[in-house]
C-alpha cells in the first residue's frame, strides 16, 4: 500500500466521518466499516480481522453504553474509532481488552471470542487505557520491568526489554527518575512502552492524545506511525477528527452506543 493510497483512504474515510459528524448526534449515526483497504494488508494474506464487532451491547443499569455497534479493523491498519464524550469508545476498548463482557453481540480478536477464549485474546494485545496506568512512586524503569514481570517475562528478559522501550520512547535519560516527576506527555509514553513489553500484535489506545500539548500529541502520533510501520494492528479512539484523519488508515463514528 503506497503512501498516497494512504492519504486517499484517510481523506475519502474522513471526509465520511465529518459528513456523519456534521449530520450530529441524530440517531441515525452509528459505527460503521469504512471504505478503506481491504483486508490482508499484513502481508500474511490473512482474511481474519484483527477486530471484529457485530451488534455488541453493553447497559450499566439504565444507561446503554453500547446499542448494538458493529466494526471490522483489517489486520496492519491504524482504524480510528472517533466520538463524544460518552460515545461508548471506553466500553467498547474494555470489551475488546476482555475487562468487560459484553450483554449480546460478538467480538473477536484475530478469530478468537473475547467471551469464550479470554486467554487467547491477551496473548494478542496490548491496551493503553485512557487514563494512564503508571506508578507515580515507581521510576521509568521499575514500571517497566515490574509490567514485564507481571506480564510473565523473566527478569532478565524485562530488564532488557524495558530498556528498548526506554530508549524507543526517548525516556533514557529520564528512566532513573520517579514518574511523578514525568511531564504528561511522558507519562503517556512510559504508558504505551508498557503496554507494548509483549509485543501485541493488535494495540488498543483509548485518547492517546488528550490533553496533552501540540509536542505531547506530536510525539504520540509518532510512536503511532512508527507501530503501523512495524506492523501493528491499532484501534485508537479519539474525540477530534483532525486526529483520526492525521493517523487513521480508516475511520469509524461512534455516537450513543452505535
Ligand atoms: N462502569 C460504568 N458504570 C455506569 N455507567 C458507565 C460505566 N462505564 C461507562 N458508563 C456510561 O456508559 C456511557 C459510555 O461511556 P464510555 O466511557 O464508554 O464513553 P467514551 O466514549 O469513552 O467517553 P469519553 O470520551 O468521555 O471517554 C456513558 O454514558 C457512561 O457514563
Ligand atoms: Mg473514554
Amino acid at each position: 500500500m503506497t503512501a498516497d493510497n494512504e492519504q486517499v483512504t484517510s481523506t475519502d474515510a474522513s471526509a465520511h466521518a465529518a459528513s456523519q459528524l456534521r449530520r450530529g448526534a441524530s440517531s441515525t449515526s452509528r459505527v460503521e466499516p469504512g471504505t478503506g483497504p481491504v483486508t490482508g494488508v499484513n502481508g500474511r494474506g490473512s482474511s481474519v480481522p484483527a477486530v471484529l464487532v457485530e451488534g455488541v451491547v453493553k447497559r450499566f443499569g439504565a444507561t446503554v453504553a453500547l446499542d448494538g455497534a458493529g466494526l471490522e479493523v483489517p489486520a496492519g491498519m491504524v482504524f480510528g474509532l472517533l466520538g463524544p464524550n460518552g460515545a461508548g469508545k471506553t466500553t467498547l476498548v474494555r470489551i475488546l481488552a476482555t475487562l468487560l463482557a459484553p450483554d449480546a453481540g460478538r467480538a473477536e480478536v484475530l478469530g478468537h471470542d473475547v467471551v469464550r477464549e479470554p486467554a487467547a485474546v491477551r496473548e494478542l494485545i496490548g491496551l493503553t487505557g485512557q487514563f494512564a496506568a503508571v506508578d507515580e512512586l515507581l521510576t521509568g524503569r521499575e514500571n517497566l520491568e515490574m509490567f514485564g514481570r507481571l506480564f510473565k517475562l523473566s527478569r532478565e528478559d524485562a530488564r532488557r526489554r524495558a530498556g528498548e522501550l526506554l530508549e524507543r520512547f526517548d525516556l533514557a535519560q529520564a528512566a532513573d527518575r520517579p514518574a511523578r516527576t514525568y511531564s504528561g506527555g511522558m507519562r503517556r509514553r512510559l504508558d504505551i512502552a508498557s503496554s507494548l513489553l509483549t509485543r501485541p500484535r493488535v494495540l488498543f489506545l483509548d485518547e492517546p492524545a488528550t490533553g496533552l500539548d501540540p509536542r505531547g500529541r506530536n510525539e504520540i502520533w509518532a510512536i503511532v506511525r512508527e507501530l503501523r510501520r512495524g506492523g501493528t494492528t491499532l484501534l485508537l479512539t479519539t474525540q477530534y477528527l483532525e486526529e483520526a484523519d492525521q493517523l487513521a488508515d480508516r475511520i469509524a463514528v461512534i455516537d450513543r452506543g452505535r
